[in-house]
């Protein structure tokens, strides 16, 4: 049987909620993942550290017994957050980086940042403390249409923000255009990117096509099939500003089917098989170690994972639901599976 052997990735960007949801959902990513972002966007948001440490706990407590997982902690940057959280979290050696939401661009994203110009002071102290800034990047305009939302995000500000902090740490998370890979890919070395399986894996039809189909609504939206090609071409290249991050972001079933159904999808259940089935379609399963488990560690200044991973070549047909959780692909067959 064909078999793929990968040092254990790390996963920087996820969502695992608190409560029950996050008890279904964490054995699945400390299973595959050695560590993960984990983002703050809980209700209430996740803004400072005292937060941030009791959430850490209420996430180790859902580590299954024997299972090695370590949650890299987020902060929420709000335009009432202070220089001395911000100092406090530079300090904390479970915080690895403040995650901007412009207000209303997603889920749980209303205490976000209504100006980001605003915030300025803010970020030239994470730019001194060398935290780094993990941003949403897309604009909330009601007359910007939403497949434009992350392009017009870089031009209107994050060109501005990488010239006014040249020496900031920045993640656009979950890029989806080709002009989020080219704005990356001729930055600095400062700026990287995370890309989730979703974005390898569909375009826009995925959705929209032969009835609606709310398991593939996230955000940002699925774009077009020439941004998923870019997506892929940025995955594969083993430039290291690309990175996995899976953006697994559970909601319950009847929230998703819904008239106004929200935004995420489940991946974390089979993370890796998704990125695998998507690099092999593109002829490069040799460039999946490197976006999985070294480039996310070495943005972030950690030292590598030495624990392997192994995939085997066989199909499985995934679960309709995981606790009231319905995953990504549910009841069809994936090609990978981890052992
Ligand atoms: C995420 C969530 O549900 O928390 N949803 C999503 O569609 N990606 C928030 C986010 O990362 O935008
Ligand atoms: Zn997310």
């Amino acid at each position: 049987m064909k078999t793929l052997t990968i040092t254990r990735p790390d996963d920087c960007h996820l969502h695992v909620r608190n409560g029950a949801i996050l008890k279904t959902v964490l054995p699945h990513t400390a299973r595959q993942f050695a560590r993960a972002i984990i983002m703050p966007n809980l209700k209430p948001p996740v803004t400072t550290v005292a937060q941030a440490l009791a959430y850490r706990n209420e996430i180790l407590q859902a580590i299954p017994e024997g299972v090695n997982f370590t949650p890299l902690m987020t902060l929420y940057l709000t335009a009432a957050t202070t220089l001395e959280e911000i100092k406090r979290a530079a300090e904390c050696e479970h915080v690895y980086a403040f995650k901007l939401y412009p207000a209303g661009a997603t889920t749980n994203s209303d205490a976000g940042v209504a100006d980001v110009t605003k915030i300025y002071p803010l970020l030239a102290a994470l730019e001194k403390y060398d935290l780094p800034l993990l941003i949403h990047g897309e604009v909330t305009d009601e007359d910007c249409d939403i497949f434009d939302r992350e392009r017009v995000f870089i031009e209107r500000y994050l060109i501005d923000i990488v010239k006014n902090f040249p020496a900031l740490r920045i993640v656009l998370e979950h890029a989806t255009t080709k002009e989020a890979v080219e704005f990356v890919t001729s930055a600095s070395n400062k700026i990287a990117a995370t890309i989730t399986p979703q974005h390898l894996l569909f375009n826009r039809n995925a959705i929209l096509a032969g009835g609606i189909k709310p398991h593939y609504y996230c955000l940002p939206i699925l774009k077009r099939e020439t941004h998923r090609q870019a997506l892929i071409n940025a995955a594969i290249s083993g430039n290291p500003k690309f990175f996995l991050g899976t953006d697994s972001a559970p909601h319950l079933t009847h929230l998703k089917e819904n008239a106004c159904g929200c935004a995420g999808c489940y991946s974390a259940f089979a993370a890796l098989e998704l990125y695998a089935q998507a690099f092999e379609q593109a002829n490069s399963l040799d460039k999946l170690e490197g976006f999985a488990s070294f480039y996310g560690a070495d943005f972030y200044g950690l030292p590598r994972n030495v624990e392997k991973v192994t995939l085997e070549k066989t199909d499985w047909t995934v679960p309709a639901s995981y606790d009231k959780i319905t995953p990504l692909k549910s009841t069809e067959i994936l090609y990978w599976k981890m052992v």
